[in-house]
């Protein structure tokens, strides 16, 4: 079975985990919710990178055969980084996995927009980020890579993470906070909203009510879930393929652990 590492800067990244374990549920998985440091989304880089590197060694002396990182903020910030520091068989790696992987692989997160950009029948797609995914050179080099037929609009969700932590997704105050960030998307004609950022899926009931039907809310987790299945293909890491369901759950945190065990029993039920 393959031990798969997972983090973000909180509990936005069990929106991946949940995709994941559908394609994938009989590995065991590490994660980290690095609540202690939430919201990463207007924190400085170096900041995101040195909490990448800690957490992707607690994750490897945990046991890792491969890291996702289920955060686009993080992404963005580090996932470059991390792929240099750790695609060799230097001392410092061998150390940490403890001989059991000479190179570990990162697999990051990017918002939806080409298959928004295919989608899209009026022509413009909304990106709901933070701060940091929409600054970062991996979405704006992936965004200038689309034909120009496609506008892009942008917002930052605005108190989003915030509101996911606090675990309330439905009510009112939850309601005015989604549509402050959402409504001038609408506004300038969005018929496909991208959540770009793996905490907002929580939010995705209350975002589809406000845009209506005719609107499209797309997470990139099912993505990035087979992705993941690629990778480790590609590595030969040994994994369950007859997805008998045994793989176990150890859940970490830098902070209260208290959000991160009541929504990993709501994904566990959902
Ligand atoms: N869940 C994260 C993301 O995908 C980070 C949000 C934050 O901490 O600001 O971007």
């Amino acid at each position: 079975m393959a031990t798969i590492g997972i983090f973000d800067s909180g509990i936005g990244g069990l929106s991946v985990l949940r995709e994941v374990r559908k394609l994938l549920p009989s590995e065991d998985y590490i994660y980290f919710s690095d609540n202690a440091y939430c919201p990463y989304g207007q924190k400085d880089p170096s900041l995101i990178i040195d909490r990448a590197r800690e957490i992707s060694d607690f994750l490897l002396f945990k046991g890792a055969d491969v890291i996702v990182v289920a955060c686009n903020t993080a992404t963005g910030a580090a996932i470059a980084t991390l792929r240099a520091e750790y695609s060799s068989p230097d001392e410092r790696v061998e150390f940490i996995s403890q001989g059991r992987r000479d190179h570990v692989k990162f697999v990051g997160m990017e918002p939806a927009i080409k298959p928004a950009a295919k989608l899209t029948r009026s022509g413009v797609v909304g990106v709901l980020a933070t701060a940091g995914t929409l600054s970062a050179g991996k979405y704006n080099n992936t965004k200038e890579s689309l034909p120009g037929s496609v506008t892009f609009v942008e917002h930052v969700g605005e108190g989003f993470v915030e509101q996911v932590e606090s675990l309330d997704w439905t009510s009112d105050h939850a309601r005015g906070v989604v549509e402050a960030s959402l409504r001038p998307l609408l506004d300038k004609g969005a018929d496909c909203i991208v959540l770009g950022c793996t905490h907002y899926p929580f939010l995705s009931g209350l975002i589809q009510d406000i845009a209506g039907p005719d609107v499209k809310v797309i997470d990139s987790a099912p993505a990035i879930a087979k992705q993941l299945l690629k990778v480790i293909k590609e590595e030969k890491i040994p994994y369950g393929e007859d997805g008998g369901g045994s793989g176990k759950v150890s859940l970490y945190a830098s902070g209260d652990k208290g959000p991160l065990l009541k929504t990993f029993e709501f994904i566990s039920g959902s």
